[in-house]
């Protein structure tokens, strides 16, 4: 698409949004009225804390579930009940904690009235238990099952959710966070907590927001549903101790809502994301997680007893209509206990010893973001000028090193997700950033590009890449890689 035609897109698109956009106003002023009612005085952590899946095997390298995705009703905030799809009955899903090198067995059932499957978020496990119809297994059909079964190779927040209708799915209700333990990680702080990040549109009368509200023009922008939640609740309270430190475990599981979190005047220390601990801690002020990212920090309350600490998600610019009109968001307090304050612990330094991957010799690829105009005036995403539909997979040998250069020429943020394997972002130089970390999913801004390395070890298969906000994956913006030899090209059904 020429410069002028990209314009005139974006012009009328402005004035659609701007109409849209007043509509979200309305919507969102009354949201945060209602979540500011709903804390309660007295802190109390119940409703946070995330249910367990329970583990059926008595093997301790086993961890044996059962997983059903159903329409159930959830409370989201007091007073508030939707008819959402779940995992076993709840949003988010069964928290599934297991230890790295543990062997996972899902026997999932489908009682949705539609299709579905589960995806592993960023577990490198064969191509086979990776959730996608077409590449790994059939769709999953109302009333049938499917058994999900492999080792989980590394430590790290995970998740899982459906890849098929993915962006309806999803916004829906349904995800889960996969928690594989390091019992060797020596972290050294007790207390955590593992908090799923979502948002959920409910219209006025209490039901699910359509997945396809707002047309291609919603789409080109992502829906964020009007409720924020965090583990299923709007805002809720928990308590602290002024000089405990905890260990935050968070997932972005939202649909396509980034989060940029700040607490108060605390500071994070990040010691990890989406492949685990990173190579040494950063202590910084806001955490920013884009759809599907996972960030492990500490946070060790500073504050006088009885204060209440606020996290907010801040406003990110992530393109056109993400910041204009719109308002920080009230995701959780924390109220510090009257208790007396203990000084501060003094914690290990967490390091991890992380290999930089060397650029040099990696094969280069590039994908390239655009926005495209139908003839029927509605819009699409393209990777290299063609949708996902139309485009052919790439290419890549086993144990080959490639360095993918995503460039991204449209006016919303992506953040990009390759399925199976890790990768390391490359800085301005064209080497690793540091600290050095392993990731599966990340943000390439709007007018930028972002340059990975990633090697495709011995795990032969076709593998989705894709933009995290599910409605620009729906919308075109996917693609397939063929780790092969003896690959095969498969035809998809969008996920
Ligand atoms: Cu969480 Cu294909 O993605
Ligand atoms: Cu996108």
């Amino acid at each position: 698409m020429t410069r002028r035609a990209q314009s005139h897109v974006l012009n009328s698109d402005m004035r659609l949004r701007g109409a849209c956009l007043a509509l979200l106003m309305s919507t969102l002023a009354i949201t945060s009225i209602r979540a500011r009612v709903s804390a309660p005085a007295a802190a109390v952590d119940a409703g946070i804390a995330l249910p367990e899946a329970v583990d059926l095997n008595a093997d301790p390298h086993i961890v044996e579930i059962n997983l059903e995705s159903n329409i159930s009703s959830v409370d989201i905030a007091p007073g508030t009940r939707v008819d959402a799809w779940t995992y076993n009955g709840g949003i988010p899903g069964p928290l599934i904690r297991v230890r790295v090198g543990d062997r996972l067995i899902v026997h999932f059932t489908n009682s949705l009235p539609q299709a579905t499957t589960v995806h592993w978020h960023g577990l490198r496990i064969p191509v086979a238990m990776d959730g996608v119809p077409g590449a790994s297994q059939p769709e999953v059909a109302p009333g049938g099952t499917f058994t999900y079964d492999f080792t989980v190779p590394d430590a790290g927040l995970f998740w899982y959710h459906p890849h098929v209708m993915s962006a309806a799915q999803v916004g829906f209700g349904l995800y889960g966070a996969l928690l594989v333990e390091d019992p060797a990680d020596h972290v050294g702080v007790a207390d955590e907590r593992v908090l799923v990040l979502s948002d959920i549109g409910v219209d006025s009368h209490g039901a699910l927001e359509s997945p396809t509200s707002g047309g291609s023009t919603a789409m080109m922008f992502g829906r964020e549903g009007n409720h924020v939640l965090v583990n299923g609740r709007v805002h809720p309270t928990v308590t602290a101790r002024a000089g405990v430190p905890q260990r935050w475990r968070i997932v972005n599981a939202a649909r396509s809502r980034y989060f940029s979190l700040a607490l108060d005047d605390q500071t994070f220390t990040q010691i990890g994301g989406d492949g685990g601990l990173q190579e040494r801690p950063q202590v910084l002020d806001t955490l920013l997680l884009a759809p599907g990212e996972r960030v492990d920090a500490i946070v060790t309350p500073q504050a006088a007893s009885g204060r209440e600490l606020v996290l907010q998600a801040q406003l990110f610019d992530r393109g056109y209509g993400s910041v204009e009109y719109r308002q920080p968001e009230d995701l959780l307090t924390m109220v510090i206990a009257k208790d007396t304050p203990v000084a501060a612990a003094k914690l290990p330094v967490v390091t991890r010893a992380i290999d930089p991957m060397d650029p040099a010799g990696a094969t280069p690829v590039t994908l390239t973001f655009s926005l495209a105009q139908r003839a029927d005036r509605t819009f699409e995403y393209q990777i290299n000028g063609a949708p996902f539909m139309q485009n052919k997979p790439l290419q890549a040998g086993l144990g080959e090193v490639q360095a993918w250069t995503i460039t991204n020429n449209t006016k919303w943020s992506h953040p990009f997700h390759l399925h199976g394997f890790f990768f390391q972002v490359l800085d301005s130089r064209g080497v690793p950033v540091r600290p050095l970390a392993w990731k599966d999913t990340v943000n390439v801004p709007h007018d930028e590009s972002v340059r990975i390395l990633v090697r495709f070890d011995q795990r032969p298969g076709s593998w989705m890449f894709h933009c995290h906000i599910l409605d620009h994956a729906d919308g075109g913006l996917m693609g397939t890689v063929e780790v092969g030899p003896g690959a095969t090209s498969h035809t998809h059904r969008l996920p």
